[in-house]
């Protein structure tokens, strides 16, 4: 039976028997319980509930000769199977190649003046404000962190000082925060200077991920268009991409569709990796985050990304099912995570622009769709499944079909 086919109970059997998880974690899976009262209303502010939202798998990921499940958190119809979609095409022949770059996260102090006077003292102080930062966080160097660079300028009418630091596998947001309210009272007395603000910052330009793909033509053909056309016009569409920014932004989002999915799963803050991702091209005009080009008979495609996340601390500790989607891949460190979320990114570009150069992304996405408008419609178990075939063969895909046909269904 496909994954797809199963029930949910069944694959969170299919989990345990794969040896993906273990009892303990299949049965508070089975629970539905993912978060504590204690723990939700520890965690943000004047908390009513706990917001749900579907958690599931994506299949076929090889990356780097090491196969994963990957676990994804979306309300969106469609992206869990079109990651699995992409990552099987990409299995096939060979699955992802993906390299990182050292976990770099910046912050800024900004001092409410310049001088050269002023960027003079913090140069010859500046081993010393290393020593200060690096000792306020004596657990990063232990686990080989700590701060990597630390340079002044003068920018408009102000000064800014940007610390760099090796966060190793922590996301680094409070490690960076904390370093720079350790350090700015010390460098405001040293230059008598006001501090005007001392905060992170989320370019995620030494956080870089490269993924490859490629594709052989035979696994991306369809009933009407050969492997080699659909190819060559994924090749089109995305170059074209690279001239509209209208596209681009498109073509991104789809991207984003899974990253984010897996960044909600593993509790990371998708908010930082958006702004640190599309900054990173919008430095000389937007483009798009991947490319697609056809080498040796074979359609490849690289996706070059900064992913700001991190693999312990934080959320990613307290949540439970953060954890859980941790085990399941079997995440040694961030740079792991990191070449999961790339291949997760490139996987759905991939099923996205096949789709589209093809039949069009309305025809899997309405009938994905149909499920969720028979629930809105207040279909319940059986009757799901079957609103939704009767939604698929009328190709109506509106609330209105789906509560004429579950009123005609009851009524029978
Ligand atoms: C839909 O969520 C994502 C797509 O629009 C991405 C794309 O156009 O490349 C299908």
């Amino acid at each position: 039976m496909k994954i797809y086919e199963m029930s949910n109970q069944q694959r969170i059997d299919y989990l345990v028997a794969q040896d993906i998880i273990d009892q303990e974690q299949a049965d508070f899976l089975a629970k539905k319980q993912p978060l504590s009262e204690d723990l939700a209303n520890s965690l943000s502010e004047n908390q009513l509930g706990i917001f749900g939202l579907p958690y599931g798998i994506a299949t076929d990921f090889l990356i780097n000769g090491k196969e994963y499940v990957v676990p994804m958190s979306i309300e969106e119809p469609s992206v869990i199977a079109a990651a699995s979609n992409g990552a099987k095409r990409i299995k096939a022949n060979g699955g992802f190649h993906v390299t990182t770059s050292q976990h770099i996260m910046y912050g800024q102090i900004v001092l409410e003046e310049t001088s050269s006077e002023i960027l003079q003292k913090l140069e010859a102080s500046q081993a010393d404000i290393i020593d200060a930062a690096d000792q306020s966080r004596q657990s990063l160097l232990k686990r080989g962190g700590g701060v990597t660079s630390l340079t002044f300028e003068k920018v408009g009418d102000v000064t800014e000082i940007l610390l760099g630091v090796n966060t190793v596998d922590a996301m680094g947001a409070n490690i960076v925060n904390s370093m720079l309210e350790t350090i700015a009272p010390q460098i405001s007395t040293l230059t008598g200077q006001n501090v005007l603000c001392a905060i992170l910052s989320n370019s995620g330009k030494s956080q870089l991920v490269q993924a490859e793909a490629r594709v052989k033509f035979a696994d991306l053909q369809t009933k009407q268009m050969s492997g080699q056309e659909v190819a060559e016009r994924i090749v089109r569409l995305t170059n074209f991409a690279k001239h509209s920014v209208m596209r681009s932004i498109t073509h991104n989002k789809g991207i984003m569709n899974g990253i984010d999915a897996v960044l909600l799963a593993t509790g990371n803050d998708f908010r930082a990796e958006e702004a640190a991702a599309h900054s990173f091209y919008a430095q000389d005009g937007y483009q798009p985050f991947s490319n697609w080009q056809i080498k040796d008979g074979q359609l490849v495609g690289t996706l070059e990304l900064p992913i700001e996340i991190g693999s312990v601390g934080g959320a990613i500790k307290a949540l439970p099912m953060a954890q859980l989607s941790l085990a399941i891949m079997n995440i040694n460190n961030s740079q792991e995570l990191q070449a999961v979320i790339g291949s997760v990114g490139l996987a759905n570009n991939l099923s996205a622009l096949r789709a589209l150069v093809t039949t069009g992304i309305q025809a899997g996405h309405m009938s994905l769709q149909s499920k969720s408008l028979a629930v809105s419609a207040g279909a319940k178990g059986d009757e799901i499944t079957e609103i939704s075939k009767q939604l698929n063969q009328s190709k109506e895909y509106t609330l209105e079909k789906a509560s004429e046909l579950l009123e005609k269904l009851r009524k029978q």
